[in-house]
């Protein structure tokens, strides 16, 4: 019996890569023209475009499994229209996500990276390295409680910080202060970690106004998508010193950073790794191929994206 196609789009990393290729008649986009009548389901990576025209390239496509928690990259009209399921790897990574959202803040405050510079070019030798801020004691605004900003949360908190967030709606169950705007947030704390979902509702959240509401001694961290935060309006607010520093995961155009950021010493940046933990990684990876059998099997998934 023939085994279904499906549609590997890069980036995947070479295990997830391979996982389809044993298990399936895998098909990769440079050979789309040949197989795109037969392809059923796709695989992709929270990096990889899956638009509305590959959608409609493939017309027996049934299921996409993304393998990443947030999904911006995949045109969901699109394929909800045509009835095709989508899903994504949510809370298995939490705990990943949540680590590196406070390494990025730690790191930032303690001026970990400069530091650590200092230390290679010999100059402590010659000198003290300055005084830095500190983490415990600081106020938080958390932008996006859900799952993983709950795991900053919690985190944060035992590290001696007051916590604060913005939801859309104020949550009934949460002992953090409610602020009813980003800008609000922004204004009542030293630090604001962004974890909100990208895509149209959330474009630009972050922009000048939140910015200069967080101010020259505060700091962002942003581990959510680069989309949520005006990029031109952060390169100016710190190269004018209206804001403190920044911890980032992610950019506006990945993998290119803007040469401005690269420059400044005020901020720690990361090649969007927040998950990028050997067991999460290995988790992401079996959930995504459970979602895809599971809807071979019997058209259910284990993680459909929320309605
Ligand atoms: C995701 O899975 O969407 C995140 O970007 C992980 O880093």
């Amino acid at each position: 019996m023939s085994r279904p196609t499906i549609l590997r789009v890069p980036p995947l990393s070479p295990q997830l890569h391979d996982a389809v290729g044993e298990q399936y008649d895998a098909v990769d986009l440079a050979d789309l023209a040949e197989h795109a009548e037969d392809v059923v389901g796709i695989v992709c990576s929270n990096s990889g475009r899956v638009d509305g025209d590959l959608i409609a390239a493939l017309p027996r496509l049934g299921v996409i499994a993304n393998h990443g928690v947030g999904y911006d990259n995949i045109d969901v009209p699109a394929a909800l229209e045509r009835g095709i399921a989508v899903s994504n790897t949510p809370e298995v990574l939490d705990d990943a996500v949540a680590e590196t959202a406070v390494a990025l803040l730690l790191a930032v405050r303690r001026q970990v990276v400069p530091a650590d510079r200092f230390v290679r070019a010999g100059r402590w030798l010659e000198e003290a390295f300055p005084l830095t801020g500190q983490v415990a004691g600081s106020r938080v605004g958390i932008l996006g409680l859900g799952r993983i900003g709950r795991a900053v949360a919690t985190r944060l908190e035992a590290l001696g910080c007051t916590v604060s967030y913005h939801n859309r709606h104020r949550l009934p169950d949460v002992p953090y202060a409610y602020a009813a705007s980003a800008a609000e947030l922004a204004a009542g704390v030293d630090s604001l970690v962004v974890v909100v979902p990208g895509g149209a509702g959330t474009a630009a959240l972050v922009d000048r106004e939140v910015l200069d509401a967080l101010g020259p001694d505060g700091v962002l961290v942003n581990v959510a998508r680069g989309s949520v935060v005006d990029e031109p309006a952060l390169v100016a607010a710190l190269a004018d010193g209206r804001l403190g520093g920044a911890g980032l995961d992610v950019y506006a155009e990945e993998p290119q950073v803007p040469a401005e950021l690269i420059a400044m010493d005020t901020v720690v940046l990361l090649p969007h790794v927040a998950s990028g933990t050997h067991p999460t990684r290995a988790a992401m990876r079996a959930l995504t191929l459970d979602n895809l059998a599971s809807w071979l099997a019997d058209g259910t998934l284990r993680t459909p994206i929320p309605e």
